[in-house]
C-alpha cells in the first residue's frame, strides 16, 4: 500500500478543528445569498484570493467576516454537516470541535441557535456516518474577561453538550493569565480545560496555559521547543499537542514544511497529533494534513501510527469509546503489513 492510500485508509481522530473554519467558499455564498447578506468579495474566486495571510490575524480578519454570514440554527447545522461529510470520506472516526460563540454572539446570534445547530449536527453524524465528537466551547483572548464569564455562564446552560473550554483568537498580547479566574470557574463546573498557547506567543504562555489554566492539552504548542525545560516538562506530564501542520505554513509560523518540527516532537517523545484547524482557509483536512508532513519530513507508516495513536489517547472521551476507537487503529495495523 503506497503512503497516500495508508494515509487515506487509517482511522484517524481530529482534535483541532474550528467549525467556522470548516467553512468553504461555496456554502458561505449560498448561505449569504439565502441570509441576504452581501460578503464583501464579489465572487468565490476573489474571496480565496483573500486566503494568502502572512500571520495569525490577517487570517482572523477574514475568518470572522466569513462566519458573520451564519445567523440561523439551519446554517450552523449545514456547516457543522458539511464538515462531517467530508472527514467521514477521509476516515476520521472521532473529532472535537471548537466552537466561538462570541464570534456570533457579538453580532446578536442567540447562543443557543449557534449550539443548537451544531450539536444536531454532531448527533447526526453520530448515527447517521458513526463518528463520535466532542464539543469545545472557545473564548477569544481578544475580548476582555466579562466577556468570557457571560459565554460561560450561557453554556452552563448547555453543559450536557459541551466537554471543555479552550482559548483562540489573537494570541500575543493577550496570554493565558488573562482567563484564569474564567477558567478556573469552568473546571469547577466540570469542564476540562484546553488552550491555544505557542502558535504565535512565546513559551512562557505554554507555562501559564499549564500551571494556571490547568490544561489538559495545547493547542499548536511550537514554540516550547524554544525552551528546554518546557520541553522535558511537556515530556513527563505526556502532554498532548494539538499541531496544525497547513495552518503553520499558510500562518507562516513556519517558513517551509521541511522544517516543520512535527518531526522532532515525535522523535523527543512529545504527544503530538496532527489536526486540520481551519481546513477551509488552509487547503486541507486531516489527509492534506497527513500527506503534507509525510512528505516534507519523510514520516514512516510507524511515525503516521504514532500520530493516529496519540490522537485517539488524548480525546476526551470516556475508557470504554476511547478503546473501541483504538481498536480500529490496531485492527487497520494488523491488516496492512508495515
Ligand atoms: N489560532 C488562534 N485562533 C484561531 C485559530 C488559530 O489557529 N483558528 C481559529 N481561531
Ligand atoms: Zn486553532
Amino acid at each position: 500500500m503506497n503512503i497516500k492510500e495508508f494515509i487515506h485508509k487509517m482511522p484517524k481522530a481530529e482534535l483541532h478543528l474550528h467549525i467556522e473554519g470548516s467553512f468553504e467558499p461555496e456554502l458561505m455564498f449560498k448561505i449569504a445569498s439565502r441570509n441576504g447578506i452581501k460578503l464583501p468579495y464579489k465572487d468565490i474566486e476573489t474571496l480565496k484570493q483573500a486566503y494568502n495571510f502572512n500571520n495569525l490575524q490577517e487570517f482572523l480578519d477574514v475568518y470572522y467576516a466569513g462566519a458573520g454570514v451564519l445567523i440561523t440554527e439551519q446554517d450552523f447545522y449545514d456547516l457543522t454537516w458539511a464538515y462531517l461529510e467530508k472527514i467521514h470520506q477521509q476516515n476520521v472516526i472521532h473529532t472535537e470541535i471548537f466552537f466561538d460563540p462570541q464570534t456570533h454572539t457579538e453580532r446578536g446570534v442567540a447562543f443557543d441557535t449557534v449550539i443548537d445547530g451544531i450539536h444536531k449536527a454532531l448527533v447526526d453524524g453520530q448515527d447517521k456516518l458513526g463518528i463520535s465528537s466532542v464539543l469545545i466551547m472557545s473564548f477569544l483572548r481578544h475580548l476582555d474577561e466579562a466577556s468570557a464569564f457571560k459565554t460561560l455562564q450561557s453554556g452552563l446552560r448547555h453543559k450536557d453538550k459541551i466537554k471543555a473550554v479552550g482559548l483562540d483568537s489573537s494570541e500575543v498580547g493577550n496570554p493565558p493569565s488573562k482567563f484564569k479566574k474564567v477558567f478556573d470557574a469552568a473546571r469547577q463546573e466540570g469542564f476540562l480545560t484546553v488552550a491555544h498557547a505557542g502558535e504565535e506567543g512565546p513559551a512562557s504562555y505554554v507555562y501559564e496555559a499549564l500551571d494556571l489554566l490547568k490544561v489538559s492539552r495545547i493547542d499548536h504548542g511550537n514554540r516550547s521547543l524554544d525552551d528546554d525545560k518546557l520541553v522535558e516538562k511537556l515530556i513527563d506530564l505526556q502532554m498532548p499537542l494539538t499541531v496544525c501542520p497547513l495552518s503553520n505554513l499558510k500562518l507562516k509560523v513556519v517558513n517551509d514544511m521541511k522544517v516543520h518540527p512535527l518531526k522532532k516532537m515525535l522523535q523527543l517523545g512529545l504527544k503530538a497529533t496532527v489536526n486540520s484547524d481551519d481546513p477551509a482557509y488552509f487547503g486541507g483536512y486531516m489527509n492534506e494534513n497527513f500527506e503534507a508532513v509525510t512528505q516534507a519530513l519523510d514520516l514512516s507508516k510507524k511515525d503516521l501510527i504514532r500520530l493516529s495513536k496519540n490522537a485517539f489517547e488524548a480525546g476526551f472521551v470516556d475508557e470504554a469509546t476511547k478503546q473501541k476507537l483504538l481498536q480500529q487503529l490496531e485492527v487497520f495495523q494488523e491488516q496492512t503489513v508495515i
